[in-house]
């Protein structure tokens, strides 16, 4: 039996193979933040002559790529990329996710926005029927922190602050639960529109594209249009 970790293992690895034939030394790769994105970091370093750079999702995955020897581009510096690299903590079977977890969500949804693909990595505990079990995730600006949480509440949800914890933009995390997530994409347009929210953890407006996921089996692959 495959320990959490070494499934996340596989799938990083699963995820250098498909990275691999579209690195070209003018490729700047998106890469994500997490536990299972650090392995993938790990394991991209031995190619890093084989492409320019990466743009990340965090302050965490900046320094951990760096300090492999991979150059980290701002990206307002970066015109485009054909890859974006992360895990989630929740996916269903349309590639909606629940991100944000580890607290990057909101870069993550930029970084992944200039991307022309988002390859999701995950082990199978992350795949769901339903989305909604793992509180989303909503950073807000602290001045608005309440006035967010009361109209959170008021969609159902159960808004706890993330104690202690500050994001790379300087907010603050609404960790939600009791949300039934059946509409994933009309549910994110709504908490989009609250005043006060920067981001929230639901990725169902702009999914996955593919999604390689770690199993006992071996690392199986979803993708969004199969052809
Ligand atoms: C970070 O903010 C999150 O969106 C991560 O992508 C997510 O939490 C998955 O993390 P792990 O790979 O550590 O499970």
């Amino acid at each position: 039996m495959l320990t959490q970790t070494e499934l996340k293992q596989n799938v990083a690895s699963a995820a250098i193979e498909y990275v691999l034939p579209w690195l070209t030394p003018d490729t700047i790769l998106g890469v994500g933040t997490g536990s299972t994105v650090d392995l993938f970091i790990d394991a991209l370093a031995p190619y890093k002559d084989r492409f320019l750079g990466a743009a990340s999702s965090s302050e965490r995955s900046s320094a951990r790529l760096e300090a492999l020897g991979i150059k980290v581009f701002d990206l307002n510096q970066v015109q485009g990329m054909p890859l974006y690299v992360d895990g989630a903590d929740e996916i269903d079977q349309g590639l909606n996710m629940i991100k944000g977890g580890g607290g990057a969500l909101t870069r993550e949804k930029i970084v992944a926005s200039v991307a022309d693909q988002f390859v999701c990595i995950v082990d199978e505990s992350k795949v769901v029927e339903c989305l909604g079990r793992f509180p989303l995730p909503v950073e807000v600006i602290p001045m608005a922190r309440e006035a967010v949480a009361r109209r959170l509440s008021e969609l159902g949800g159960k808004p706890a602050l993330r104690e202690g914890f500050t994001t790379d933009n300087g907010c603050q995390i609404l960790d939600v639960s009791g949300l039934a997530i059946t509409e994933p994409a009309k549910l994110e347009s709504l908490i989009n529109d609250i005043p006060g929210v920067v981001c929230c953890g639901l990725f169902a407006l702009a999914g996955a594209d593919v999604v390689l996921v770690s199993t006992q089996d071996g690392v199986r692959r979803l993708d969004k249009n199969p052809s």
